[in-house]
Formats: structure tokens, sequence, C-alpha cells
């Protein structure tokens, strides 16, 4: 049996794949176009590896994506692709336009073309999962509940209305057409491979450097957050238990603002790594907000611990540990993806 995976070589695409790969034999067709995010050294373990088949190319081509699904008749496809960074979608949205709301449609109408081509048998088998956000939901106040899947979207950013946009397609397929979907609505993740522009691995690498800090507005904005292998090991729940047409949310129970999050990561590498310069608190640095900064994200993972059975299995002061020591422990990895791009980005988003 096979799966396809769209998305395998970014941050959680990855992890999900070499998770996968770890826990069963079943054989990974990989399509990743290989933007700025997606880096096959993550998946440089599995060089070789026959069960792991890496396509470059675009979820937007559709001959190359009904080309694949007839070539290997995979039982599910799990799509991760996607532009990710809300940053990036506040400063050009046409991207995240294109990838995520059109790449989502081309993958669905491959799907059902080739889905309804399939024996009974396998059409009752096959599965479309969409890996989806917390975002969709919008920004909750101090003392609302955490979001459930009955909470109406409210997206507010570029990133998070295309998200809501796939989200809608998702639900349409299966409603219109019978294609049997799944949809997972997951929170912040962390965890090894996390690309240096997003909160975590930024705070990290910019302290190794002795740069400041950007602590965005006043820092205390919540998120929810999820170490990357326990999201994998939902979507793996989701894929095999989950109900055709649902939508399962997935979080750490982990709410932290932005300003604890920075200082734990400080105080961690001043124990595995001290800076005779000092504590690398002193590099923090509050810098103008997001524009249209969502304040707070929770999530009420209770439905899928009721149907399935998941929760997660790390505590964030062991996955934060982790991912600070895998940080440390990869400088060559960090060194490579800090490209030209990646500094053209950093100069355009904090200036000097
Ligand atoms: P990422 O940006 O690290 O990786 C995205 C991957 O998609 C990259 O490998 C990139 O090359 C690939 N890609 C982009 N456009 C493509 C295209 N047109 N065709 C084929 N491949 C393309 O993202 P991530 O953080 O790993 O997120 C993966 C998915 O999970 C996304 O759908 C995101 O919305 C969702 N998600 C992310 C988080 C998070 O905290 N990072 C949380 C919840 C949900
Ligand atoms: O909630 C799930 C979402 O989490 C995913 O759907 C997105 O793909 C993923 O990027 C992430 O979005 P966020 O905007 O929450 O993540 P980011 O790491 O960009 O920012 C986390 C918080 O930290 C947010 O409140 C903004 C703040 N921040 C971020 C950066 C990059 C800073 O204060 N300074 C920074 O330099």
């Amino acid at each position: 049996m096979t799966i396809l995976v769209t998305g395998g070589a970014g941050f959680i695409g990855s992890n999900f794949v070499l998770d996968w790969l770890a826990q069963s034999d079943e054989k990974v067709v990989n399509l990743d176009v290989l933007s700025y995010a997606g880096n096959l050294e993550n998946l440089a373990s599995l060089q070789g590896d026959a069960r792991h088949v890496f396509v470059q190319g675009d979820i937007c081509d559709r001959t190359l994506v009904d080309r694949l699904l007839a070539e290997h008749q995979p039982r599910a496809l799990v799509h991760f692709a996607a532009e990710s960074h809300v940053d990036r979608s506040i400063s050009g949205p046409g991207a995240f336009m294109r990838t995520n709301i059109e790449g989502t449609y081309s993958l669905l109408e491959a799907s059902r073309q080739y889905w309804s081509g399939l024996s009974d048998e396998a059409k009752a088998a096959f599965r479309f999962h969409h890996v989806s956000t917390d975002e969709v939901y919008g920004s909750l106040a101090p003392h609302d509940p955490a979001f459930a899947e009955t909470k109406t979207y409210e997206p507010n950013s570029p990133y998070s209305a295309s998200k809501a946009a796939s989200d809608h397609l998702v639900r349409a397929w299966h409603h219109t057409y019978g294609l049997p979907v799944l949809t997972t609505n997951c929170s912040n993740n962390y965890g090894p491979y996390h690309f240096p522009e997003k909160l975590i691995p930024l705070m990290i690498v910019n302290a190794l450097a002795g740069k400041p800090l950007p602590v965005y507005g006043d820092g205390q904005q919540i998120r929810d957050w999820l170490y990357v292998t326990d999201h994998a090991s939902a979507i793996r729940a989701v894929l095999d238990g989950g109900r055709v047409g649902e939508t399962y949310n997935i979080g750490g129970w982990n709410e932290m603002a932005n300003i604890d999050i920075v200082k734990t990561v400080c105080a961690l590498l001043d124990e595995l790594r001290p800076d005779p310069a000092g504590p690398y608190s002193r590099l923090i640095t509050y810098v103008k907000d997001r524009p249209g900064h969502d304040r707070r994200y929770a999530i009420d993972a209770r439905k899928v611990e009721r149907e399935l059975g998941w929760r997660p299995a790390e505590t964030f002061a062991s996955g934060i540990r982790k991912t600070v020591q895998w940080y440390l422990d990869h400088p060559d990895w960090v060194a490579r993806v800090q490209s030209g791009a990646y500094r053209d980005w950093v100069s355009q988003q904090y200036g000097a």
C-alpha cells in the first residue's frame, strides 16, 4: 500500500514522513515543489530507501498529480503543502491564494477523478486528509472557551483566510461528490527542522548569533504549542479511525504567551550553551506589532481524544528541551537554510 503526501519536505511534512516510515513499511510518494520552505536535507536519512519516492513538482500541476495518482494508486492523500507563514502572507498574499486555494482545488479534482475510477472496496477505503490550522477560527478573548470543531470560521490574515477557503473546498467536495475527506485543524507546532522564520527557531538561531530577539507588540499574544511528532501521531490516528467528512482539532493543551516562550528558550540556552556576554534574555527586543495580530488561540482537543484516544505524548518542558538541543546539535542545517533568500526576508521583515 502507498500514501501520497504533499509538502513532505517542509517542517511538519518531513517530520510526518520520517515518523511514518519509522512506524510502518507503507510506501510514501512525496510531492513537493521545494519552495524556500522545502528542504530535502530534512529527509537525508531516507536516501536510498525504496519506501520513499520524492517527486519535485507543484500541486497546482494537474497533469502531474493525475499521473502520480494513476501510477502509484495511493490509498490516501495527506495534504500538507502550503504557504504557511503569516508575516509573508501580509507582505505578499498572492502565493497563498495560489498554493493554498488553487492547489487544494487541483488536488481535490484530481483525487475525485482518481477515486471515482476505483473499485468499490478501494473507493470506500480511500481518504483525502487535509492538514489545516486553528487560525481559521480567528482570535479568542482571554476567557473565551478554546476552539471546538463547531466554532465559526473567522480568519483574520491572508494566510488563515486562504486556509479557511481550502477547508471549505474540502468540505464541499465531500458534501457534493462524496469524496471521503478528513480535516485536522492543528495549533502551533514546534520541533526539529522548523524553518527559522517562525517564532521558536528564529529565537534560537538569533540568540546563538547574538542578535536581537524580536518580540511583536507587548508579547502577550497566546498560542497553544504542540510538539511536531505529536501532530504526526494525531494525523495517523485520524487517518486510521477518523469518521469520514469530520474535522478534528489537534492541540497540545499548552497555552503560553509569546514572551514566556522566548524566556523559556533563553533559559534553556543559558543552561545548555551559556554565553560569556550574559543571559540570552538581554537580547529580547520589543518591535512593531504584526498587522491584524490574533491575540489568542487555544484548541479544545477533546473530540480526537474521545473518539480516537489521541493525546500528546510530549509536555512542553520535554519538547522544548529536545528542540533547543536539536538546533544546538545541527549547526550545519541551520547555516545552510540561512541562504541569501532567507537573509533578504529577515532584512525586509525586521529591517537593519
Ligand atoms: P512549511 O512552510 O514548513 O512547508 C510547506 C511545504 O510545502 C514546503 O516543503 C514547500 O516546498 C511545499 N510547497 C509549497 N508550495 C507548494 C506547491 N505549490 N506544490 C507543492 N509543494 C509546495 O509548512 P509547515 O509548517 O510544515 O505546514 C504544513 C501544513 O500544516 C500547512 O498546510 C500548514 O497550513 C499546516 N499547519 C501548520 C502549523 C504550524 O505550526 N507550522 C500548524 C497547523 C497547521
Ligand atoms: O496556529 C497554527 C499556525 O501557527 C500555523 O497555521 C502557521 O502555519 C504557523 O506559522 C503558526 O502561525 P503563527 O503566526 O502563530 O506562528 P509564528 O511562529 O509566525 O508566530 C508565533 C507568535 O509569535 C505570533 O503571535 C507572532 C509572534 N512572533 C513571531 C515572529 C516570527 C514574534 O513575536 N516575533 C517574531 O519574530
